[in-house]
């Protein structure tokens, strides 16, 4: 645990120019920088530094943060590495503090472990190219399979001598302890006597992230069928095998180089494939997909290319993570290799170039894929081919972002012959689904089916609340201006004009909450909860509260709108404003408070509509009907008045 404190100091060192600055160069433009954004592909300068506000926003990819969030988007950080990165540039000392004995216990532990782990490695390093039973059976096995010594010393390969304990008693004779060698499983242990785990297998070393050895994978060299081919080290404190790929420490600059992940499934695929000079590749090893690997891909890469066995195994594996992938919001292609390959053996009986064509020649998205795959023994029966288009249009309907979601709808349009609009309408229904279970409605109580034949909304509706951006555009308004006041002309009790001055937003909050509106999106409605309780008490919290947000949702929103001038093309009026003519101020304020509302009660009164065409009831009917007047009846005000309303 790093100390609020110390967050607090590092955030206030931590320039966003000078933190930018050094991985990129920047132009001076009016008050902010501007450059190249490293994230995205293009060439134009679309990035922006704010040094008053302490952010950077690219206009091109979207991307935008303080400080922190900018180390963590460059160097793939987690947030405490990044905070830990920034501490050390800065020379701000780490207190790690908070940490209950039980804690620091646990932290030596895994240490603890580590040390054994490193210990281990090098033993098991030493005796493969020391000691004669590791030469001349390890390390022939290894030269038998066309490993060469760059790949061996790369990968840190060993052997572990084939007796009851060697190992074991080296360690114990080092100082280890039984239980340590028991907890990191290099020793299992049975009638209270100590093996070796690996004894007689080659030894791989699974390596974190960062570089540390977390585990072992051993193979036997006997074809011996009684025994396991592979064995792992047990999951541990410091091993989790859900989370773990190999070979990553190795990939990652790679991958992020590229800009794509090869994903395979065992150890010796990764290690031909970096000897043939392939190396933006990671194996899942042994389990199936899980959503942590692909989390952790997704640091380095958007892009996946899932390079699995041409045999039916390799294929199932290949279909079940591509929906995770998906899920993930990311994009996956896929390459069937030929018949009884696989990655190590094909690159092995291939020249690098021949594997790299068939790599992209042969690669496929999902949706070819499957419709490949599943389209192959069904011919033109039309059951089957539906049956296709479901399974197809269930993964699509995995896919997070909207936009994407319809461009694989084109394409799967094009692949299977059929109307985009039929495919659209089909995938409605099942997001609908989605939408009514992840919210716990129920499916026969909601009936808002519309004819087979009408236009559907596109998907983004069904996802995002139709106030999303209107809310988007107060909570900017109250990030901006929340404590400057507007002058409101009022009536008092005589009939006479008076004028008030008015807190934007008092403006805002009072009057959304005093008519009973209230906000859709759960973020926007967090940081639209923090400004009404900040009115109550008189004084609202400072806008690096909210881009440093530990709420990371609300930090991203707080970036990217502060970022951003009200209007892109309408600078000019931004900056008249922030001169102090709140005239405009006041018009804007009020202009997006009314729009808001407008679209709340037209939201309602299309709620009201339809339940007026499901009620039966005659005198429910006349209620109906008479709040969808009462609702027409503001908007008329609305449109006349801009504002002011009370709705029950
Ligand atoms: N695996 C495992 N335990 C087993 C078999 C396999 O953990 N009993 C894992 C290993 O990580 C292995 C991967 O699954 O690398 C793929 O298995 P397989 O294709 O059988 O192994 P290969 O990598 O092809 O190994 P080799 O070429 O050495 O036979
Ligand atoms: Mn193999």
């Amino acid at each position: 645990m790093i100390p609020r404190e110390t967050i607090a100091s590092i955030m206030e060192a931590a320039r966003i120019e000078e933190v930018v600055g050094e991985f990129m160069s920047l132009k001076r433009r009016g008050g902010n920088l501007i450059g190249i954004c490293p994230f995205h592909k293009e060439k134009t300068p679309s990035f922006i530094v704010s040094p008053a506000k302490g952010i950077f926003k690219c206009f091109g990819c979207g991307k935008a943060g303080d400080s922190v969030r900018f180390i963590m988007e460059h160097e793939h950080y987690s947030y405490p590495e990044a905070l830990r990165y920034l501490a050390k540039k800065y020379n701000i000392e780490i207190q790690e503090s908070e940490e209950t004995p039980e804690e620091r216990a646990a932290q030596s532990e895994r240490e603890a472990m580590f040390n054994l782990n490193v210990f281990a490695q090098k033993y098991f390093c030493n005796i493969l190219h020391n000691d004669d039973e590791g030469r001349s059976v390890g390390l022939s096995y290894f030269r038998e399979r066309d490993f060469l010594d760059p790949i061996i010393e790369k990968f840190q390969l060993g052997y572990c001598p084939d007796k009851r304990d060697a190992f074991t008693r080296y360690a114990l004779d080092n100082g280890y302890s039984k239980e340590l060698l028991v907890k990191t499983g290099l020793s299992t242990e049975h009638n209270n006597i100590l093996y070796d785990r690996f004894q007689g297998r080659v030894i791989f070393p699974i390596f974190n992230l960062t570089g540390k050895v977390i585990g072992f994978g051993g193979r036997i060299l006997t074809s011996d069928k009684t025994k396991a081919k592979y064995l792992n080290s047990p999951e541990s404190e410091i091993y989790n095998k859900s989370q773990t790929l190999y070979g990553i420490y190795f990939a990652k600059n790679e991958i992020s180089r590229q800009d794509r992940c090869i994903l395979v499934e065992g150890y010796a695929d990764v290690l031909s494939m970096h000897q043939a000079g392939i190396e933006n590749v990671v194996a899942s090893s042994g389990t199936s997909l899980t959503t942590e690997q692909i989390k952790m891909i997704s640091r380095y890469t958007k892009n996946i290319m899932v390079l699995y066995d041409g045999d039916s195994a390799g294929i199932k594996a290949a279909l079940r993570g591509t929906d995770m992938i998906l899920a993930e919001g990311m994009n996956v292609r896929i390459v069937v290799l030929p018949p009884e390959e696989d990655p190590d053996s094909f690159v092995r009986h291939n020249p690098i170039e021949e594997v790299t064509r068939y790599i992209s020649e042969q690669s496929k998205d999902f949706i070819r894929f499957k419709a490949e795959l599943l389209l192959k023994d069904s011919g033109d029966d039309p059951i089957r081919r539906a049956q296709v288009t479901k399974e197809i249009i269930e993964s699509i309907s995995v896919i997070p972002d909207a936009i994407f979601r319809a461009s694989y709808i084109k394409e799967c349009s094009r692949i299977l012959d059929m109307p985009e609009q039929t495919l659209m309408n089909e995938l409605n229904k099942k997001l609908r689904a989605q939408f009514r279970k992840a919210n716990g409605i129920d499916e026969n109580v909601v009936t808002d089916e519309k004819p087979e034949n009408s236009v559907e909304q596109p998907p983004m509706e069904d996802v995002l609340p139709r106030t999303y951006y209107v809310e988007r555009d107060l909570i900017r308004l109250l990030l901006n201006y929340a404590d400057e006041n507007v002058m409101l002309e009022e009536e008092n009790e005589e009939g006479q004009a008076e004028t008030h001055a008015y807190s934007v937003a008092s403006l805002i909050i009072d009057d959304i909450t005093n008519d009973g509106f209230s906000f859709s999106d759960e973020t926007n409605a967090e940081v639209f909860n923090i400004f009404a309780k900040a009115l109550d008490d008189g004084e609202f919290p400072d806008t690096n509260f909210f881009i440093h947000n530990e709420n990371q949702k609300i930090a991203d929103l707080a970036a990217d709108l502060l970022a951003t001038p009200y209007k892109l093309d309408n600078w000019e009026k931004y900056e008249i404003f922030v001169a102090g003519e709140s005239a405009v101020l006041k018009d804007l304020v009020i202009e997006t408070v009314y729009r808001f509302k407008g679209i709340v009660i037209d939201e309602r009164r299309e709620e009201a509509l339809k339940a007026l065409q499901n009620e039966q009831d005659a005198d429910n009917q006349m209620i109906i009907l008479d709040k969808i007047n009462t609702l027409d009846k503001i908007k008329k005000i609305l449109n006349e008045k801009l504002g002011i309303v009370v709705i029950k």
